[in-house]
């Protein structure tokens, strides 16, 4: 899939951030411009939604860049 991705940070998809991509930060949030895009993407496991739930700025459609390519 190809999907257009807003970044809150220089990261952008498949980068990693302070945990280097072990889920345990948010520093890779990213929020997926378009739901069509989101709903594509295979869902959110429950340790990449405990880390969301502290990202700065959390919408309807962020992920952790390392989680999703
Ligand atoms: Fe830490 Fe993605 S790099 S959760």
């Amino acid at each position: 899939y190809t999907y257009t991705y807003t970044t809150l940070s220089r990261l952008t998809i498949g980068e990693i951030g302070a945990c280097e991509g072990s889920c345990a930060c948010s520093t890779c949030h990213v929020i997926v411009e378009s739901e069509d895009a989101f709903d594509k993407i295979p869902e959110a496991t429950d340790d990449e939604n405990d880390m969301l739930d502290l990202a700065f700025g959390l919408t309807e459609t962020s992920r952790l860049g390392c989680q999703i390519e």
